[in-house]
This record gives C-alpha cells, structure tokens and sequence, in this order.
C-alpha cells in the first residue's frame, strides 16, 4: 500500500506528497524518479524524486496538476493509497568532487534540484543555486534550497518577487565572473534546459540535464522515451533521465512532447465533463 502520508499545497497548481513507500526509499538517490498509478486502470506517471527519507520509510514528489492524470491525483487525500508506485527508476546523478558547481531550477525543476544540491553539498562542493519561476507565487522551496546551498540566486521572469530575470542571466554573469564553475545541472521545461545548455556552451562548462520526454514503462522497453544525445539514440528512462546538455538534439525532444497533443487536450475535456456530470 502506497500511502499518502501528508499533502501540502505549494503554489495554486503544485502539490506535495509524502508517500509511505519503505522498499523505495530505502534505495532511493538524487535525480532518480518514480512511476506511479492513482488507479489500477489509470496512466502512468512519472515524478523525480524531490526527497527521500530512508529511516522514515517516504519519498517525497512535487506534482504540477497540468493535465487529467496529475489534476485527478490531486483529489486525493492523506490517507488514501495509490494503486502503484514503482521505483527508483533511472541513473542517479553522478555526485563527485567538482568544486563550485551551479545548480539552476526552472519552476517545477527547483523539486527535483532540491536532493541533488544537497548531495553535491554533502560531498564538499560550494553549491550556488538557481530558482526562478514565472512570478512569485509560482515559487516554491526558498527557504529549503537556502539549507542545501552556499549561495541562492532567486529570480521571477516578471519581477514580482526577488529579481526580475530568467534564470540563464544570472547564470551567464557567473560565467563571466573571475570564478572557476565546474559544471552547471539545468533542470526545468525543456525549453529552459536548452537554453541553459546554450548560455554554458561557449564557456565549455559541462552541462547536465534531466529529460522529461514522454514514458510509459519507464524500463527500456516500449521505446517511447526516445531521445537523440551526441547522434546515438538514448532511452531517457534507463540510460538517463540526466544527460550532457551540449549533445541533446533539442529540436527532437520538444517535438516529441508535443505529439500527443489532441488524446492529451481530449482527457481533459473529458475529466472536466466527468466532473462537471459528478457536481450536477
Ligand atoms: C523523468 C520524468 C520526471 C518528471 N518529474 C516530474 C515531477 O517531479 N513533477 C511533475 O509535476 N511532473 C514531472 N514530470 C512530468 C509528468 O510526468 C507529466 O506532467 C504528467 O505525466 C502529465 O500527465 P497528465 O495526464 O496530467 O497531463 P497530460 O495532459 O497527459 O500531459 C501534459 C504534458 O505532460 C507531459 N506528459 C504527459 N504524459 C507524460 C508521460 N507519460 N511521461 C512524461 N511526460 C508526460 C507532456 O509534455 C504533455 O504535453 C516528469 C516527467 C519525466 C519523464
Ligand atoms: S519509457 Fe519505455 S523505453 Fe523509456
């Protein structure tokens, strides 16, 4: 049984869920994910994992509600289960000795940054962090991510909170700056990481990010995670989800997002007739 042990509201569209789920946890790590059912019927959906807590026996995920799958997680409460929840999956993030490293979340992407920083932390790297968001009540996690880093830029792409800027700015001044960065993560909408990997390339910094392309199994075999890195043609849930940002063929990845469109708009209308059927 995975049990909701505590939700919490975030932003007006993002939910937190700690999940009781023992054997997951206990061998949980940063940049990993989760796949998940609310029914024994329902779509698969995938979630990084935005914490772990191995004694307690949870994880933690942050769900933005964008569609029906993840608006109908949404209606469940603390206490209820979920039909299944399979993990972790994926490669963790390769955690070394870099030195000072920048680590940049683009709204939802600021969840998943969360364990990664703190590993980087842990493993004696001077963490400056990244978050930025479309507008301040769309951020999240201020106060947490100052806990795991060194330094904390915040930014919002219209200015009403913190400084008004898209993340890449200040991350370009820090490329400029007299100081060595080791490499930089990028984690957010693809369009974000594409343009973090452009901001990096010509300072040759190593660049990584996590790609949410569209699964299913999420085990290497239905394929349909495909991604292009470096010309050779990757699965997203096993040979990543985290890969070098210079070498991912962007074009492709927002292409294929985007081919489910019309069955995607068709659930929503349907859950939205569903509801409307279950209030009259
Ligand atoms: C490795 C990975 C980690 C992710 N981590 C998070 C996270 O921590 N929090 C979070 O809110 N979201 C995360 N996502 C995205 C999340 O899986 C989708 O938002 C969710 O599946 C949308 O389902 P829906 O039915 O609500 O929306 P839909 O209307 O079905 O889809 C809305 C958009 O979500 C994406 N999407 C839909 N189905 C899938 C799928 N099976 N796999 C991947 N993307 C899909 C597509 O871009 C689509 O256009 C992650 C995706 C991946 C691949
Ligand atoms: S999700 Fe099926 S191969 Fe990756």
């Amino acid at each position: 049984m995975y049990r909701i042990l505590h939700k919490e509201t975030l932003t007006p569209v993002t939910k937190l869920y700690v999940i009781e789920a023992p054997e997951v946890a206990r061998k949980a790590r940063a940049g990993q994910f989760i796949i998940l059912r609310v029914h024994e019927e329902g779509e698969r959906i995938p979630l990084t994992i935005a914490d772990y807590d191995r004694e307690a026996g949870t994880i933690t995920i942050v769900v933005q509600e964008i569609g029906a799958s993840t608006r109908l997680l949404g209606t469940l409460n603390e206490g209820d289960c979920l039909a299944s929840f399979t993990g972790p999956l994926g490669t963790p993030t390769e955690i070394e000795t870099y030195g000072t490293v920048v680590v940049v979340g683009g709204g939802l992407g600021i969840a998943p940054i969360y364990p990664i920083c703190r590993a980087l932390q842990e493993a004696g790297n001077h963490v400056i962090g990244i978050i930025g968001a479309r507008c301040g009540d769309l951020l999240f996690w201020e106060d947490k991510m100052r806990g795991v880093t060194d330094e904390l830029i915040v930014c919002t792409d219209d200015g009403s909170y913190a400084r008004k800027a898209l993340v890449t700015v200040p991350l370009k001044e820090l490329l400029e700056s007299d100081r060595e960065i080791s490499c930089v993560w990028g984690i957010g909408p693809a369009i974000m990481m594409k343009f973090v990997a452009l901001t990096t390339q010509p300072f040759g910094v190593k660049t990584i990010v996590s790609l949410n392309s569209i699964m299913v199994d999420g085990t290497g075999m239905c394929g349909a995670c495909r991604v292009s890195v470096g010309g050779k043609t990757r699965f997203a849930c096993v040979d990543g989800p985290e890969f070098d940002g210079h070498e991912v063929d962007w074009d492709l990845l927002l292409t294929r997002q985007r081919i489910y469109l019309d069955l995607e708009k068709q659930a929503i209308e349907a859950y939205e007739q569903h509801l409307a059927s279950v209030e009259s």
